[in-house]
């Protein structure tokens, strides 16, 4: 029986391995840990997300280019060199990766997913709603619920910044996008909030844990009944305003009457007059696009705002730096409406927001699968290999950035990097044909953020360093919170 057994693993070895044999050969070239052949990297099967990630930083340190993972006969490749990457985000064959696909229930087939010409057309037609033009006309509304926030924070209490970040970019990125006014910031425990804090967190747990992967096991966890109604909330929001846009458009009701009271322009008038080969985009692609706005925009700018206040308030220097900064040219009137003239006149505070995305990595990586075999730099890699792009393995390369765990925006204002390893050595919002669409549009929100509340309070932070170290735990956004305190600036008492 026990020979039986090991006769029929053999054979299935021997298929499996013919079947794969050039994956298997090509990939040979690659470096990378050691690994059981058909079955995978097994030693990192028992990390946690976070210590995965640091494992994986510990890699992109040892392997000079990039290196392969197994997962059972699944190739990924992390690249962390910025010629290969800027190649590869430059190749228009390449798809997007399996793995995001798990994301389809909330985002369905909008600009995040898509592949080939459609995705080329419609990141044309929608590229002009993300124009700076469409884009100045968001300031009043962007401001203004940075003053909400700006308002909450008068408090002696430490305040766990994150989750008022995340309020205020919701808020402001429903209105900008649909004209839609959910007041997260008033009544955070509204079905809309609690819909948007479940999807997200499950979501992001699924595309993390390779034991969730399958969608029949997946099915049988109680979060898959969780993140159905969680996302059947969030589509109603998208689908109500749709209809009433539409009957708008139609005559059917005047602009008053609309229930959401749309009447400032949103990304969503936008998209109702995009033309695609003469057509308008239907009314399900139109909430595909939006759901991927509120989904790609918010958490990300939320991390993101969230890591330029931590260092400001770690770093005194860096903050009456930034306050002279942004006084010297705006004055100090803290009810001031920011608008976008002031964003490009401001380097220093380009410059940490930069640093702070460098250091702690809002999205530490993006990826591409190969449809067909493919060569970039000195590698080929086999069809259906997930391309991970590293992201944070560049912005923590010393070869690239000197004492790379150090803060210093300074680095940002003298570029020396850029002459020799070019601008895909600083990724951020990615680069080339996939560039984040919503790049201006999140730069904007975190640096209004920020000046608002600076014009109001100094900041400082209220917890031991030590929480801190484990770098994995921020940029993973999972465990911990960051704890600050904002003392009213003395002008504003
Ligand atoms: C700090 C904030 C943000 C960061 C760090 C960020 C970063 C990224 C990254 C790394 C990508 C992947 C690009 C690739 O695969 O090459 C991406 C894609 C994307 N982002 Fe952002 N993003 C941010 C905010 C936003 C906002 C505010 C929006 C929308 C309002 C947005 C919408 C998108 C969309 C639609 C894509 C897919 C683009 C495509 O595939 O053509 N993002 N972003």
């Amino acid at each position: 029986m026990i020979l039986e057994i090991l006769v029929i693993h053999i054979l299935v070895l021997v298929v499996i391995y013919l079947k794969y044999q050039r994956r298997f050969q090509l990939a040979q070239k690659i470096p990378g840990p050691w690994f059981i052949p058909c079955v995978g990297n097994v030693q990192l099967a028992s990390l946690t997300a976070e210590t995965l990630f640091l494992k994986l930083n510990d890699y992109s340190k040892e392997y000079k280019d990039c290196f392969r993972m197994w997962l059972g006969t699944s190739l990924w490749v992390f690249i962390h060199n910025p010629k290969d990457i800027q190649e590869l985000l430059n190749k228009r064959e390449l798809l997007r990766v399996d793995e995001f696909y798990h994301l389809h229930p909330l985002i369905g087939d909008g600009l995040l997913l898509l592949n080939g010409n459609r995705w080329s057309l419609h990141r044309k037609a929608l590229s002009h709603a993300f124009s700076t033009n469409i884009l100045r006309q968001f300031f009043p509304a962007i401001s203004r619920h940075a003053d909400v926030l700006v308002s909450k924070l008068n408090t002696t209490d430490n305040v766990e910044i994150t989750d008022y970040l995340l309020l205020c970019i919701l808020d402001a990125i429903c209105e900008t996008s649909m004209g839609a006014h959910i007041n997260a910031q008033m009544d955070s425990k509204s079905a809309y909030v609690e819909a948007f804090h479940n999807a997200s967190h499950i979501l992001f747990k699924r595309m993390s844990n390779p034991l969730l992967q399958s969608h029949y096991v997946f099915r049988l966890t109680p979060d898959y009944k969780k993140v159905k109604m969680a996302i059947a909330t969030l589509h109603a929001l998208t689908d109500n305003i749709i209809s009433a846009k539409r009957k708008q458009l139609n005559g059917h009701i005047k602009e008053d009457e609309n229930p959401e009271g749309t009447r400032k322009p949103a990304l969503l008038d936008v998209l109702m007059q995009c033309e695609i080969n003469g057509k308008h985009l239907t009314d399900q692609e139109i909430k595909d696009h939006v759901n991927t706005f509120l989904f790609a925009g918010i958490d990300t700018t939320k991390s993101g705002t969230s890591f330029i206040l931590y260092n400001i308030a770690k770093y005194k220097n860096v903050q009456e730096r930034l306050y002279e900064e942004i006084t010297s040219l705006i004055g100090t009137d803290p009810g001031q409406e920011i608008n976008a003239s002031y964003i490009p006149n401001l380097p220093y505070l380009d410059a940490v927001m930069k640093e702070s995305l460098r250091l702690h990595t809002a999205v530490p990586v993006s990826a591409r699968q190969t449809a067909k075999e493919i060569t970039i730099g000195n590698y080929t890699y086999p069809e259906s290999t997930a391309l991970w792009i590293n992201i944070y393995g560049m912005c923590h390369d010393s070869r690239i950035f000197k004492s790379p765990y150090e803060f210093n925006p300074d680095r940002f204002l003298t570029p020396d990097w850029v002459d020799e390893h070019g601008d895909y050595a600083f990724i951020p919002f990615s680069a080339g044909l996939r560039v984040c669409i919503g790049k201006q549009y999140a730069i904007f929100t975190m640096k209004t953020i920020i000046i608002k509340i600076l014009l109001s309070y100094q900041i400082e932070l209220t917890y031991p360093e030590e929480q801190l170290q484990l770098l994995a735990e921020m940029v993973l956004k999972s465990k911990t919170g960051i704890n600050l305190k904002f003392r009213k600036r003395e002008s504003n008492k």
